[in-house]
């Protein structure tokens, strides 16, 4: 009996990383956190850079350092001071893990981000590609990372027939990540990709005249840079309607803190009531005014329009001045009347941020 005959395995680029580390030299971006081998502050470039772009998140970054230099300093403070300041930055559940696993690292590791990969991705908000990032940038280990600029690439390079996220891809992508990565520089080398993913090997029009690997890229070769990656075919994302209300009492809106637990927790925002289909938004804004136990007149104030990563929300502003007197709307941990003046720096979510600005400009 023979032994069916080994698949072939697609032959690796040669050079790939030498010409990524030459062009790196000569083009590499200076980012803020590329002046730093602190783990600590390579950690919380990596959680911001997860889901958001390099412009955004390069003030957080200096403001959320500013005011949490080390770990101790993130540990040690409450979970809204953190919130606060990640405030604008989106995706919320990153700031909760962060506070999470900075009080972790405290607790279990003596303060010092673990160098390990087993023990990074232990710890909350800390995937397989974030802990390979951690390792490579702050550590030098040859770790592989796979976020979606590398994804693309790689898509690219071996011109993958596959939707990149589906599981025949997801394999065969961390291998080549983890085969291309080179034992030397893999501090250096695990930037380069992520920038020649953000500069030149972009979603459309990727910049093919420039690139240090077009040379070994088979999707290059096959005029075929504009197809690859496959494009998975989205569901448009869910439709969700709201009834906002914003209460004016003497000089001071009516807002109210989330749950810490569940979407966007910790945030502020104004009361609001989910919109059934067949219902008039003035009849909804009128049962929210009831079910708060005060009355005024409302005013339609128009609409706003926010996105969410798993759906769209529509709210339907209304204001109502309300009687110092009349109401009952106790005060208490939750849900307090806050001075118009200091609304503003208060950590709201983005679509309830667009309900205040409507509210001021009309
Ligand atoms: N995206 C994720 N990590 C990054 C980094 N360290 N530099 C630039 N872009 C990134």
């Amino acid at each position: 009996m023979t032994n069916p005959p080994e698949k072939r395995a697609t032959p690796l680029p040669y050079g790939f990383a030498a010409m990524l580390l030459r062009w790196y030299g000569r083009e590499g971006r200076d980012l803020p956190w590329r002046k730093t081998r602190d783990p600590y502050r390579i950690w919380i470039s990596e959680i911001m850079l997860q889901q958001t772009g390099v412009g955004t998140v390069i003030p957080y970054y200096e403001k959320f350092l500013a005011r949490f230099p080390d770990l101790y300093a993130l540990a040690d403070a409450p979970l809204d001071d953190v919130i606060e300041k990640w405030a604008g930055l989106g995706y919320y559940s990153r700031a909760r893990n962060l506070h999470a696993a900075a009080i972790t690292i405290r607790n279990r590791f003596g303060g010092r981000l673990p160098s390990d990969l087993e023990n990074l991705m232990s710890l909350p908000g800390i995937g397989r590609s974030s802990a390979g990032a951690i390792l490579a940038i702050a550590f030098n280990r040859k770790a592989p990372i796979l976020d979606g600029n590398v994804r693309r690439i790689l898509c690219r390079i071996f011109a993958v027939s596959e939707e990149p996220r589906s599981p025949a891809a997801e394999k065969k992508l961390w291998q080549w990540a983890g085969e291309l990565t080179p034992e030397e520089r893999p501090h250096d080398y695990s930037q380069a990709i992520m920038d020649l993913g953000a500069t030149l090997c972009t979603p459309s029009n990727p910049a093919c005249d420039r690139c240090p690997v077009a040379n070994c890229c088979l999707a290059h070769k096959l005029g075929k840079t504009e197809e690859l990656p496959v494009r998975s075919r989205r569901k448009p994302l869910p439709q969700r309607r709201e009834v906002a209300l914003v209460l004016v009492r003497q000089g001071r809106y009516l807002v109210r803190q989330r749950p810490y637990r569940g979407m966007l927790g910790g945030l502020w925002e104004f009361p609001s009531l989910e919109l059934d289909q067949d219902r008039e938004p003035g009849e909804t804004a009128e049962k929210l005014l009831t079910r708060l136990g005060v009355e005024g007149i409302l005013h339609a104030r128009g609409k706003t329009r926010h996105v969410y990563s798993h759906f769209r929300l529509e709210s339907e502003v209304f204001s109502a001045e309300v009687d110092s007197q009349a109401g009952m709307i106790h005060e208490n941990s939750q849900s307090s009347w806050v001075p118009v003046a200091e609304v503003g720096s208060l950590p709201m979510h983005g679509a309830h941020k667009k309900v205040l600005q409507l509210f001021k400009i009309k």
